[in-house]
């Protein structure tokens, strides 16, 4: 009976330790990556880390907001923790929609408009040629420009 609960405990344990590994292995591998896990496992689960995604000034507030929590480490090895997460778990880039691409349905959704004045905007196109800019899109006759502001950062000509 206790040898079961052994064989029961040490198997979860091998799980755990896999799962755990699984994840920290999916970065690459090196001195950092050592100095990375070790460093910011010590307080909590090393998936806590890998849950994130943030471009260089995102990690460097989490780093700090952790030496203010406790953490104490070098200055070097802040520097190049930040840099390895930056570089191996980088913030999500949106994919923007080219508006000389665009078709109309496209167009109705992410600006969310109508279907014929997404068409004017096609036939618009058509006639006048490419898009430079996002303020030649807003010269399309009846778009609400703000429509076109609101979504500038998904638009790209
Ligand atoms: C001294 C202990 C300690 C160390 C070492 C540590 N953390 Fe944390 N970390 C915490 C605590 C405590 C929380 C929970 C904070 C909260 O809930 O506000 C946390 C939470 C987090 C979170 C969740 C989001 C957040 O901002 O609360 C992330 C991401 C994180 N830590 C990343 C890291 C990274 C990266 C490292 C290694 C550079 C690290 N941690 C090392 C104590 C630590």
């Amino acid at each position: 009976m206790r040898r079961s609960c052994l064989a029961v405990a040490v198997a979860a344990l091998a799980l755990l330790s896999q799962v755990r590994g699984l994840h920290a292995q999916q970065l690459p591998e090196g001195p950092t990556r050592d100095l990375v896990t070790n460093t910011c496992s010590r307080c909590h689960e090393f998936e806590r880390v890998l849950s994130q995604h943030q471009d260089k000034d995102g990690w460097t507030a989490v780093v700090n907001k952790m030496v203010s929590l406790g953490l104490q480490t070098s200055d070097d090895d802040l520097k190049k923790i930040v840099d390895y997460l930056a570089t191996n778990l980088p913030a999500e880039t949106i994919q923007k929609l080219n508006i000389n691409k665009m078709t109309a349905v496209q167009f109705e959704t992410t600006l969310a408009i109508p279907r014929p004045l997404s068409r004017a905007i096609i036939e618009y196109r058509d006639k006048n040629g490419d898009f430079k800019t996002l303020d030649d899109l807003k010269k399309v006759p009846g778009l609400d420009p703000a429509k076109v502001d609101a979504k500038k950062d998904r638009l790209t000509p």
